[in-house]
């Protein structure tokens, strides 16, 4: 009797790759990152952070530090930060907020955000943040790496290792842990907001299970991607939290793929990018809900029209129940339903997918991607 045995082949757990299986962990990260976090009677419980209550209660502003990947989490944040807690929140690029002298102080809380906890360029931020007084807290998926060390507090997502270059699972952890600290902020400061806790909490419970019915539901987009391995250049369109995740899901396809790729704010599209879009153009398009307060998402359906008018083959994201989208949509790629704020964790895994799937259907590496590391320890 004999068996082969591939040790490699099984930390994949039987997936072809790190970042296929890093994917369909996701419900699992998020879930591990909210649990344990809320006491019986529902109440945010974060004391392992060590930043007092007096101290969240007298920030003035929360700016956010972060590269890459974590930087497009923070941006998703800082939507949700200025909701719930009307604190004017910033999102920065750990190099550029380093070299253009920030004004922070002791009233500032820098969040730092990190998969690796060993970022260089995020490690020299939050130095001189620290230098002008501000309050660092890091979140992190790396247990005493650099990054919470030198924090004064850090909220760490439980991800698990991940081995693929790119990032996937650590990203959905880092969004659902910048939850936890908005709606924490929210409830610790008592502003008007903080009955909707609650409800935000038990909205949030449900993501795990919704990222598996999404993850369930994706054998059309890798459909979609094996068919499109010759494509030069695809667009991502998003709107409010949409528009961190037409980035991300542009970077994803940069990184795993090669194919020229740019996530823009859809608003922007007849300020320029318009111009780009001609016969075949692929673009994806985040739309917000329709069920959301303001007129988000009939501008968004306006704009899916736009591009199609011009040629573009529109691949859509949207809400299950959103029958508006489809005249325009060559494809609608569905999502369950959730507020507005936490949709991103819904939104970005089918072009997390669609990037992976093309990439192999490319027969590339994508676990390793050319020229990239997995952490970048030098500036
Ligand atoms: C590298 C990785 C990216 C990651 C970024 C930030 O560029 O290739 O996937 O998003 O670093 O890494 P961090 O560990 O700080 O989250």
């Amino acid at each position: 009797f004999h068996v082969d045995w591939d040790a490699a082949a099984a930390e994949k757990g039987g997936f072809p790759s790190f970042m296929a299986k890093e994917i369909h962990d996701q419900p699992q990260a998020i879930a591990d990152t909210l649990l344990g976090r809320t006491d019986p009677a529902g109440k945010l419980v974060l004391d392992e952070m060590k930043v007092s209550e007096a101290e969240l209660r007298s920030v003035s502003k929360v700016v956010i530090i972060a590269c890459g990947t974590a930087a497009y989490a923070g941006q998703v944040a800082r939507y949700a930060i200025e909701h719930w807690c009307r604190i004017p929140c910033e999102v920065e690029l750990a190099h550029e907020f380093r070299y253009r002298d920030p004004v922070v102080d002791e009233r500032t809380l820098v969040v730092a955000i990190s998969q690796s906890g060993e970022t260089m360029d995020t490690i020299m931020a939050i130095r001189h943040a620290r230098e002008q007084g501000a309050k660092v807290l890091a979140i992190c998926n790396t247990n005493g790496s650099t990054i919470p060390r030198e924090s004064d507090a850090a909220l760490y997502t439980h991800a698990g290792p991940e081995i693929a270059v790119a990032s996937t699972k650590a990203f959905l952890a880092q969004i659902a842990a910048c939850y936890l600290l908005g709606l924490y902020l929210a409830q610790v400061r008592g502003n008007k907001f903080a009955d909707e806790i609650k409800v935000v909490l038990d909205e949030l419970a449900q993501i795990p299970a919704q990222v598996q019915e999404v993850l369930d539901g994706l054998e059309q987009v890798r459909g979609i991607a094996r068919s499109m391995a010759d494509t030069r250049s695809v667009l991502f369109l998003g709107r409010h939290v949409g528009y961190p995740v037409a980035m991300e899901g542009a970077l994803k396809l940069k990184e795993l793929a090669y194919i020229h790729a740019e996530g823009f704010a859809a608003g922007e599209l007849k300020h320029g990018p318009i111009a780009l879009v001609e016969e075949g153009q692929p673009v994806f398009v985040v739309v917000p809900s329709p069920r959301g307060r303001d007129s988000l998402h009939s501008k968004v359906v306006s704009n899916i029209q736009e591009v199609r008018a011009r040629g573009a083959r529109t691949l859509v994201i949207a809400e299950q129940e959103d029958t508006a989208v489809e005249p325009f949509a060559d494809v609608v790629i569905r999502i369950p339903q959730t507020s507005t704020l936490l949709s991103p964790l819904l939104a970005v895994v089918p072009l997390q997918v669609f990037a992976c799937e093309l990439a192999a259907a490319k027969g590339l590496d994508v676990d390793q991607p050319r020229n990239l590391a997995k952490s970048v320890t030098v500036e």
